[in-house]
C-alpha cells in the first residue's frame, strides 16, 4: 500500500513537472511557417519606421552616418565604450592601406550597480574619472594624443541624433535607469564631466555599438550591408537609401545612403511566441511594454527565463525543492551559466549539478531531472536564435536581399540573382554560446533555402563596437585619408 502510494504520486509529480516543460515548448513554437511571418512583420515595421516618427514601435533611427570606414583610415584613436555593465576605454591604432588593426582595452571598468539606476552626473563623473585616472597613467603631459581627430564614443542605447557627434537619450534600455538623463544631450554630459576633471578633449563621434560593428565589418569586407548585436541587449542596424526615409526627406540629402539603427529590441508583432514567462518578466521589469523582441533573445533576459521555468516546476513537485530561496531571486542564473548547461557533455551533466547546487542552492537532483533543465535551455535559447535568423532575414527582404527582390517591388518581378551579402555580428551570446550560433544558421537556412542561404554571410567581428567608433572618429576627422594628401 505505502510504497504504491508513493510510487504513485512521485510519477504524478514528474508528470506535472513534464507537462512545465511540454507547456513551454509549446509556447516558444518556432516552426519555419511562423518565421516567415516574423520575417515578413519585420520588414513592414521597417517600412512604417522609416515613414513616419513614431509610426511603428522599431524607430529606425538616423546615425548620420552616411559613409563607412574605407581602408585607408590612420592614426591611434580613443574610444569610450558604454553599453552594458562594464565601461571601457580602447585605443586603436589605424595603420591606413587596409592594414590590420590593433586594438585594446586600455581600460575595463564594471559600473557600480547604483549608478545604474541613480543620477546622470554620478554616472558621467565616473566615466570621466575613470579616464582621468588612465590619461594620469599614461602622462601624455600637456599633449594628449586624441586632439587630431578627437574621441569616439559607443553609447548603446536608443539615441536621436542630431549630427554625427550629437544626441539625445530617448529611453535608458537593459537595467538601466537614470530618470534625469532621458532626454538630455548625452555628449554634452560627457563633455561637461570631461570638462569638470581638467580633460580639454573633443568627443568626434556618438556611435551605437551596432554602428561600430557595422564600420569595422564594412572596412574589412565592402560587402557588409548590416550589423546585429546579440549580447547584454540585441539591435541590428543596417545601410538604406537616404530616398527611403521618407520621414526626414527634404532634410536629408536625396541622394546617397545612411546607416539606420533600428533598436530591433523594441520590435513587436503578434506573431512572436510570447509565454506566461515572458509576460511575467516584462511586468517585473524596469520598463514593461519594451523592448519585447530583446526580452526574448539577449543576454540579460535568456538566463531569466530559464529561471523562471525552473521556479515554477519547483512550485509544480518537490522534484526540485531549493533549500534556500535563491532560486527566487530575479537574475541570479545569468546567461553563461545556462549557456554551460546547455553545453554539458559530461555523461553525469556534472556542469548542472554544479550550477544547481552553486548558483540555486537545489541539492542533488537524479539525471532525468537535470536532462530536463538541459532541455529547458534548449527551448528558450532555441527559440531566442531563430527569432534572430527571422528579423536578419527581415532587413535582407527590406533592402531586397533576400532573394525575392524586395517588398516595395511589387508582385510578379522576376526573383533577381542573390548577391554575395554580409552581415557583421558582435556580442558574447552570439561569440561564445556556439548552440546559440548553430540555431541560428539553421533557421536561416530554413527560412531562405540552400541555395540563397549560402550567399549570406555572418561575420563575427569582435570588438566592433569600440573599433568601429575610432574607425568613424577617424573617416570623420578633417585631414583623414592621410595617404592620398
Ligand atoms: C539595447 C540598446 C541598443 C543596443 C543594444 C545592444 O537594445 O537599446 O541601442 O544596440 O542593446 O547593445
Amino acid at each position: 500500500g505505502v510504497a504504491v502510494g508513493r510510487r504513485v504520486s512521485s510519477r504524478r509529480k514528474w508528470g506535472r513537472v513534464i507537462g512545465v516543460l511540454k507547456e513551454l515548448e509549446e509556447g516558444c513554437e518556432t516552426q519555419v511557417g511562423r518565421l516567415k511571418q516574423v520575417v515578413d512583420a519585420m520588414a513592414v515595421e521597417m517600412h512604417a519606421g522609416l515613414a513616419s516618427e513614431g509610426g511603428s514601435k522599431l524607430r529606425m533611427l538616423l546615425t548620420f552616418v552616411d559613409k563607412l570606414p574605407s581602408g585607408r583610415e590612420k592614426g591611434t584613436y580613443y574610444t569610450l565604450d558604454l553599453g552594458d555593465s562594464y565601461f571601457r576605454i580602447l585605443r586603436v591604432q589605424l595603420g591606413g592601406h587596409g592594414s590590420s588593426i590593433n586594438a585594446h582595452d586600455v581600460e575595463r571598468q564594471p559600473i557600480p550597480e547604483d549608478l545604474m539606476t541613480g543620477g546622470s552626473k554620478d554616472l558621467f563623473d565616473f566615466i570621466a574619472l575613470v579616464f582621468k585616472q588612465f590619461v594620469e597613467k599614461e602622462e601624455y603631459g600637456s599633449g594628449y594624443p586624441f586632439d587630431r581627430g578627437g574621441l569616439g564614443f559607443t553609447f548603446s542605447f536608443p539615441v536621436k541624433q542630431t549630427s554625427i557627434s550629437s544626441g539625445i537619450l530617448m529611453k535608458w534600455t537593459k537595467g538601466f535607469s537614470i530618470g534625469d538623463m532621458v532626454g538630455k544631450e548625452v555628449v554634452k554630459c560627457l563633455q561637461e564631466a570631461l570638462t569638470s576633471k581638467g580633460l580639454n578633449i573633443r568627443v568626434s563621434v556618438l556611435v551605437n555599438d551596432t554602428v561600430g560593428t557595422l564600420a569595422l565589418g564594412h572596412y574589412h569586407d565592402p560587402d557588409t550591408v548590416a550589423a546585429v548585436i546579440i549580447g547584454t541587449g540585441t539591435n541590428a542596424c543596417y545601410m538604406e537609401r537616404t530616398d527611403a526615409i521618407i520621414k526626414c526627406q527634404g532634410r536629408l540629402t536625396s541622394s546617397g545612403s545612411m546607416v539606420v539603427n533600428m533598436e530591433w529590441g523594441n520590435f513587436w508583432s503578434l506573431h512572436l511566441p510570447r509565454t506566461p514567462y515572458d509576460v511575467d518578466l516584462d511586468v517585473d521589469s524596469p520598463n514593461p511594454g519594451e523592448q519585447g523582441f530583446e526580452k526574448m533573445i539577449s543576454g540579460m533576459y535568456l538566463g531569466e527565463i530559464v529561471r523562471r521555468v525552473i521556479l515554477r516546476m519547483s512550485i509544480e513537485s518537490d522534484i526540485l525543492k531549493p533549500v534556500s530561496s535563491k532560486l527566487s531571486l530575479p537574475f541570479v542564473l545569468r546567461t553563461p551559466l545556462i549557456a554551460s548547461m546547455h553545453e554539458d557533455d559530461s555523461p553525469d551533466l556534472t556542469k548542472v549539478t554544479r550550477i544547481l547546487r552553486g548558483t540555486l542552492d537545489v541539492p542533488d537532483v537524479p539525471i532525468k531531472v537535470r536532462k530536463l533543465l538541459v532541455n529547458i535551455c534548449d527551448v528558450v535559447t532555441r527559440r531566442a536564435a531563430r527569432l534572430v535568423a527571422a528579423g536578419i532575414v527581415g532587413i535582407l527582404k527590406k533592402i531586397g536581399r533576400d532573394g525575392g527582390g524586395g517588398v516595395a517591388s511589387g508582385r510578379g518581378k522576376p526573383k533577381t540573382k542573390m548577391r554575395r551579402t554580409v552581415v557583421a555580428m558582435e556580442g558574447d551570446l552570439y561569440r561564445d554560446y556556439s548552440m546559440f550560433r548553430e540555431y541560428l544558421n539553421e533557421a536561416m537556412i530554413e527560412i531562405l533555402g540552400e541555395d540563397l542561404a549560402q550567399h549570406v554571410i555572418l561575420k563575427v567581428m569582435e570588438d566592433g563596437s569600440g573599433i568601429g567608433a575610432a574607425l568613424l572618429a577617424a573617416s570623420n576627422s578633417a585631414g583623414h585619408d592621410a595617404d592620398d594628401t
